[in-house]
């Protein structure tokens, strides 16, 4: 097993990380909540392959449990949902002392995080992610949200659960395409701030070898993760170094209406289109760019950045919530585990990326 923690000024949380942990995680909610409710809000997919085995754990550990469950995919994200399991949660009478277990991938994880934030003002929450890119990444930090009809993730909150369980045999059972995502979100760590985990990643040459090493690699991304947002909560400062590759990623990731690319896929193609602007202007040493054009073909992930209208991008750009008072912070690498934030007023975005 490994375990590590978060040490915030209002809130320590554990994640722990291993294989198999599933079975046991009654005895791991027992650790920390000494309730007998518990609300689970996962998607109609995860609830066919597990749901049974879940309750069955549970129902051992004398927890009295209802399933809250909504469609697979961003869409559920909603008010709707948000609604839905506000209702589900005064049915099931649910009270403060009470606990919400996020079942499932970021989806879940920032929609039952949502509800547990804002719902009687606020209840425990326990992370159990099942998807690549929710263990090293969206289980961990607090951010939650669901999307409005203008844009992504608009209402949120920070709100940290209180445990995060990681187990890596749920990626058995995850497609292709969503290892990828993952991926993507990996190799941005280890570019942004460890060049020895680049290195690493680059040995790696066949899924057999990356699976046999997948608590190391969950591990020392949920490391990375946890000694930024212990510096940097709010994201006003350090945190924004997660978002390398994000502000074209997100862009590429709404031009194609989400249909495209997963966030993950879109996140590298991002990663590797504005090092290499970012090394034509100075900011990055030579040779970087095709370090990540290198990883990113080792993982058999896609790094040509598609032909799009790129004022299209950067009009998608400019409406990004994170533009702030006409300045948008880019994320860029001085090298290969070192990363600057550089602020660069909006009407320069045209000129550094074209
Ligand atoms: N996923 C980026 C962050 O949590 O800040």
């Amino acid at each position: 097993m490994k375990s590590l923690d978060i040490n915030l000024t209002s809130n320590n949380y554990n994640i722990i990380i291993e294989r198999d942990i599933f079975k046991n995680i009654g005895v791991e909610i027992k650790k920390i909540y000494k309730g007998s409710k518990i609300a689970i809000v996962t998607d109609k997919n995860l609830y066919a392959l597990y749901g049974n085995k879940l309750k069955d754990i549970l129902h051992y550990e004398n927890y009295n449990i209802s399933f809250i469950v909504v469609d697979p995919g961003e869409m559920s994200k909603s008010m709707e949902n948000l609604t839905y399991i506000y209702t589900k949660l005064i049915e099931f009478g649910i009270n403060r002392g009470d606990l919400i277990l996020a079942f499932g991938g970021g989806v879940i994880g920032d929609l039952a995080g949502f509800a547990a934030s804002t719902y009687l003002r606020g209840i425990d929450y326990i992370q159990v992610p099942t998807t690549l890119l929710a263990q090293i990444d969206s289980s961990i930090g607090g951010k939650v949200a669901i999307n409005l009809p203008q844009g992504k993730n608009l209402a949120g909150s920070f709100y940290h659960p209180k445990k995060v369980i990681i187990d890596p045999n749920f990626l058995n059972s995850l497609p292709n395409k969503f290892i990828k995502d993952g991926l993507g979100e990996i190799i941005k760590y280890a570019c942004i701030k460890n060049n020895s985990f680049f290195n690493k990643l680059l040995t790696i040459k066949s899924n057999t070898y990356f699976f046999e090493n997948i608590e190391d690699i969950i591990y020392i991304c949920c490391n990375i993760k946890k000694e930024i947002v212990e510096k940097d909560e709010k994201d006003y400062n350090i945190r924004m170094i997660l978002n390398f590759g994000h502000t074209l990623g997100h862009a590429i990731e709404k031009y194609y209406n989400y249909e495209r690319y997963t966030h993950g896929e879109a996140v590298s193609l991002g990663m590797y289109y504005i090092t290499q602007k970012s090394e034509i202007h100075g900011y990055t040493q030579l040779g970087t760019a095709n370090k990540i054009k290198e990883i990113l073909l080792n993982y058999n992930i896609d790094y040509n950045f598609p032909k799009v209208n790129m004022s299209e991008i950067i009009k998608i750009i400019h409406l990004d919530k994170k533009n702030n008072s006409g300045n948008l912070n880019l994320i860029l690498l001085n090298k290969i585990g070192d990363s600057i934030i550089k602020k660069l007023p909006v009407e320069n975005l045209g000129k550094f990326l074209i």
